[in-house]
């Protein structure tokens, strides 16, 4: 019989590529993947521990699992929550058979016979496994592609370098060829991912960096667009955002988390940019590329963050105008520095300044998206939904939904905006 594995994924993309890898070595090994967690012989988590909230999410999944164990099969936990905690996990949750670091994943298959013994498997800690290369077995044209693994910023909130280990950029050569392998079966679009992707090749005994590789993928004839995310303030040069305007497969946006907006937090965050340099990339950005969509990252209640600190923040997002954001509420973490500082921000403080901050965006995002009314777009005809329109994405990351032949589906075509609602674009052709 064959054998079936359900996975859930929480947290970032960085999470949902690695759930795609692991999909693929499963399948590679002649596991089947389910939607249905019953019929499942295997159930893994793969955990995000980016803040309390996700973690908390994760745990009360695993332990709905408890009598799991009873019935023969084996509980995974995987990815960065995994890797923080190690086997201490097993202290509170024992019923988890395999605790298994994103590093890891390839070992699986085989381990897991043994997981289904009775063994525990343990498997953290980081190492240098080659990145997965991926196929596009699903007819894909939109796919994510890791190009950098791990980060060692240390921005003083983040457990992500506990989790993710250094800086390691994968090799350019192999990046490229895969793409094209992409291409060549139909990917028309790839976003390419890393904690700081800006960061691309400093730890790469070559001189090339994020823009060299950028010029070098927009070379590959069938692909038509090129996204990425994260970009860190502190690495977004001139020949960055010079390469985005002049490169018509790359799409302008540009999603640069600027945390705060009060120099005094940005230094306590160890963010290594000012208020005013963050400002002069944007203003740079956008007089390079009148049309650049730039969205952030907010963080509130960090601790000793005053009233005036938060204010800062909140006029530098008025200031800013950013097409979206993601606000998030301060989370302690372990292993970081903020952990250790003093003066935390109340829940119900927190809770204030998170919903002033959402109203405003709001208001500015309403205003961004009317004055799309009326424009022509490109699109990149992506799918057809449900309610029979097209869907895809203008080249400043707008999803758009139209009326519209199939046919049209991996091609660019031009449309018109017509209406704006609830985060969404509809338009003619
Ligand atoms: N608490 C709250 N938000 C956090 N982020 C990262 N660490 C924390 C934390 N400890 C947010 C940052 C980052 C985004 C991915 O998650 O804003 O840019
Ligand atoms: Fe975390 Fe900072 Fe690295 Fe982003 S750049 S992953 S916030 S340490």
């Amino acid at each position: 019989m064959v054998k079936k594995l359900y996975i859930k994924t929480y947290g970032c993309q960085m999470n949902f590529a690695d759930a795609e890898r692991l999909k693929y070595i499963f399948e590679k090994n002649g596991w089947q993947i389910t939607d249905n967690i019953d019929e499942a012989l295997a159930i893994f988590a793969i955990g995000c521990s980016v803040r309390q909230h996700a973690e908390n999410k994760i745990f009360s999944f695993i332990d709905g699992l408890k009598n799991i164990k009873k019935q023969g099969r084996v509980v995974g936990l995987l990815g960065c929550t995994a890797n923080i905690y190690k086997k201490d996990i097993l202290n509170q949750h024992p019923h988890i058979n395999i605790i298994c670091g994103t590093d890891y994943f390839d070992l699986l298959p085989e381990k897991i016979e043994s997981a289904l013994k009775g063994e525990k498997i343990i498997l953290v800690e980081e190492n240098q496994n080659p990145f997965v290369i991926k196929t596009n077995s699903k007819n894909s044209i939109y796919v994510d592609i890791p190009i950098t693994k791990g980060c060692d910023n240390f921005c003083s909130y983040c457990v992500v370098p506990y989790a993710r280990g250094k800086l390691k950029s994968r090799n350019s050569v192999e990046i490229i060829n895969e793409i094209k392998n992409l291409s060549d079966s139909g990917v028309r679009h790839v976003n390419l991912l890393g904690q700081n992707v800006n960061e691309y090749g400093k730890d790469l005994n070559i001189k090339y960096d994020f823009a060299e590789l950028l010029k070098e993928i927009s070379k590959i004839d069938k692909l038509l667009r090129i996204s990425f995310m994260t970009s860190h303030p502190k690495d977004t040069t001139k020949k960055i955002l010079e390469t985005m305007a002049e490169n018509e497969k790359i799409m302008k946006h540009l999603h640069l988390p600027v945390q705060s907006g009060s120099n005094r937090i940005l230094k306590l965050m160890n963010r290594k940019y000012s208020r005013e340099e963050y400002l002069k990339i944007i203003e740079y950005a956008r007089a390079l590329i009148p049309d650049i969509s730039i969205t952030s990252d907010i963080m509130v209640g960090f601790p000793e963050e005053t009233e005036k600190d938060f204010l800062e923040t909140y006029e530098f997002v008025k200031e800013i105008q950013y097409d979206k954001i993601y606000i998030f509420k301060y989370s302690k973490r372990p292993f970081t520095r903020a952990a250790k500082l003093p003066n935390s921000i109340s829940e119900k403080e927190k809770q204030r300044r998170h919903s002033l901050i959402l109203n405003l965006q709001k208001k500015i995002s309403r205003k961004i998206s009317e004055n799309y009314i009326n424009k022509n777009v490109q699109i990149l005809v992506e799918k057809i939904n449900k309610n029979g329109y097209l869907e895809g994405k203008s080249l400043n990351n707008k999803t758009v939904y139209f009326s519209g032949d199939k046919n049209k589906i991996r091609s660019i075509i031009d449309v018109k905006i017509e209406q704006y609602s609830s985060g969404s674009y509809y338009a003619k052709l």
